[in-house]
This record gives structure tokens, sequence and C-alpha cells, in this order.
């Protein structure tokens, strides 16, 4: 029989978790059925296409743009830490017969850059934006041990809010010692301020999807660029790659991001390494 998963999304058509999803299924010889699910854009609709999927026997579903906070609405208090955190949830789960939020987007970012043996202990980072990919994206890069991170953000307030609302949220989950731990360790600025070489620096703005580019300093620099997006030709590499840089888009956190969710509905293992998207 039929385990059924779903990603929903508005839009949706060109989504390539099923293909993904397939190849994990593959691997561990589930039989399942991905299908990409398209939601009017409200919070009626959502909540109904949620509550139809659960109900009908689905397993799990990928919340996608633009329904990433509204899944954390409707999962109200039933949250991991790393949806907490982030303030949204892309993987909803049955747990006692209630819908609950997970978010696998930092943690596969991070998988992904291991896969790509960039090593994260004790390194500089910069992350431009300050938006939900951002906030996702801060406690699982800290605890991958990096030395710093610094947030430049276009609106400078919003990196202000950022930081400090993340502060408060990781008091109030109870990780006093950690707080303190990462006191000196986040900061943050403008782009235009920002400046210097980093080991890595990550695009989490959502620019990739339109013609404009960063206001990048000329003499900042790093050995890695990352860029969250995929799928289209991206500036802020070529920006990098023109300077000597090793580069990567997302596709490769969408992947991990993907694993982790699979491996929480099915209870399995994947290898990554032994998957092929080419
Ligand atoms: P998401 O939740 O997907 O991260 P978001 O909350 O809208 O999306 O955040 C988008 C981020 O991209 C923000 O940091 C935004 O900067 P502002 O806070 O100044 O709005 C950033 N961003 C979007 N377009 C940008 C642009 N053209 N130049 C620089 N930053 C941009």
């Amino acid at each position: 029989m039929k385990t059924h998963f779903i990603v929903i999304g508005n839009p949706i058509a060109h989504s390539k978790s099923p293909i993904i999803h397939q190849k994990f299924a593959e691997q561990v010889n589930l039989d399942i059925s991905y299908q990409r699910q398209f939601c009017p854009n409200d919070k009626e609709s959502f909540q109904a296409v949620v509550q139809a999927f659960f109900n009908g026997g689905g397993v799990g579903a990928n919340v996608t743009v633009p329904f990433k906070q509204m899944a954390y609405q409707l999962c109200e208090n039933r949250l991991t830490e790393q949806a907490k955190l982030a303030k949204s949830v892309n993987t909803l789960f049955l747990h006692n017969g209630k819908i609950c939020g997970d978010n696998t987007d930092g943690n596969g970012l991070v998988q992904h850059l291991q896969q790509l043996n960039w090593h994260l202990d004790g390194k500089k980072v910069a992350i431009i934006g300050a938006g939900g990919a951002t906030r996702g994206i801060l406690l699982p890069l800290l605890l991958a041990g990096v030395q710093s991170v610094h947030i430049a953000n276009r609106t400078l307030s919003n990196a202000k809010i950022l930081v400090e609302d993340f502060y408060k949220n990781i008091n109030l989950l109870g990780y006093d010692d950690f707080n303190v731990a990462i006191q000196n360790k986040l900061t943050y600025g403008s782009i235009k301020d920002l400046t210097g070489h980093y080991d890595l620096i990550i695009n989490a703005t959502s620019i990739g999807l339109s013609d404009e580019k960063l206001p990048l300093d000329d003499k900042l620099n790093c050995h890695y660029a990352y860029d969250m997006m995929y799928g289209c030709e991206l500036k802020f590499l070529q920006h990098f790659i023109d300077k000597g840089a090793i580069t990567s888009n997302g596709f490769g956190m969408l992947v991990g991001q993907a694993m982790l969710s699979f491996q929480r509905w099915t209870n399995t293992h994947i290898d990554i390494n032994k998957l092929d998207f080419s």
C-alpha cells in the first residue's frame, strides 16, 4: 500500500520535491505517492487542504512559499525547537493524531555544507538578508560551531529585530548557557557596510528572483559563497566566482531539507551520497 505525501505551495507546478522524495523512497524500498498540491493563498484554504490531506490518511506534508508562516500558526504549540526559532514550518507530521510542525531548512543547509566539505567549525560567516530564510539557519549554523555570524541587511532595523528576537526566543527555549556563548558571535549591519574577508558568505535574500543586484563592496571577499536560491542565474554567485571563490547554489539544501523531512516521516535513513540528481 502506498504512503501518501504532498508539498503545498503557490505556485507549485515547478517543485522538484516529488522527484527528490521518489529517489529517497527507491533507496529504502518504500512505495510512496508524493504529489504537488496547489492551494489558494489564504489561511482558510490552507487549513482546509491540510485537514483534508491528513483526514484522508496522508502521512506527511511539505510546505513552501507562501504558506510556511500559516503552517507555523496552524500547529500552535505543537512545534519542534527548530520550527519555534524559525517561526515557520516546512514539514507537517502527525503525532498522537495531532498535526505538528518542524522546520528542516536550517539543518538541510548545514547538511549540504558538510556534504560539500565546507567545514564550519571556527569559521567566520556572513549572511546577507534578515527574513525568514535567515531566521531558520541561525541556530543550525551556531550549533555547527561557527566562530561568528554577521547578518547584513538592506534594512538595518529588520536585522536588529531579527537578532533581538533570536536572543529572546533562545532564552525562552531554555538555551541559557548557549545564549551566553553566542552573545559575541552574532552581529548585524547594513549590506553597504559589509566588507573584508569571510570564510563563508550566504545569500539569504529573495533577490535571486528579481533583476536587481546586491550593492556589494569591492573589498568584500570570501573563500566560499552560497546562494540559498537555485534554478536561475544567480548574480550573487557570479560576483564571487569572478573573485575566485568556491560557490554553490541551494539545490543541495533543498535535497537536505527534503531528506530530513522524509526521515522523520518514514523513520528511515537516507544515504545522501548514493543519490544522483544529474
Ligand atoms: P523570506 O522569508 O523568504 O526570507 P522575506 O522575509 O521577505 O523572505 O525576506 C527577504 C529578505 O531579502 C529581506 O532580508 C530583504 O531585505 P529587507 O529586510 O530590506 O526587505 C531581502 N531583500 C529582498 N529584496 C532585496 C533587494 N533587492 N536587495 C537587498 N535585499 C533584499
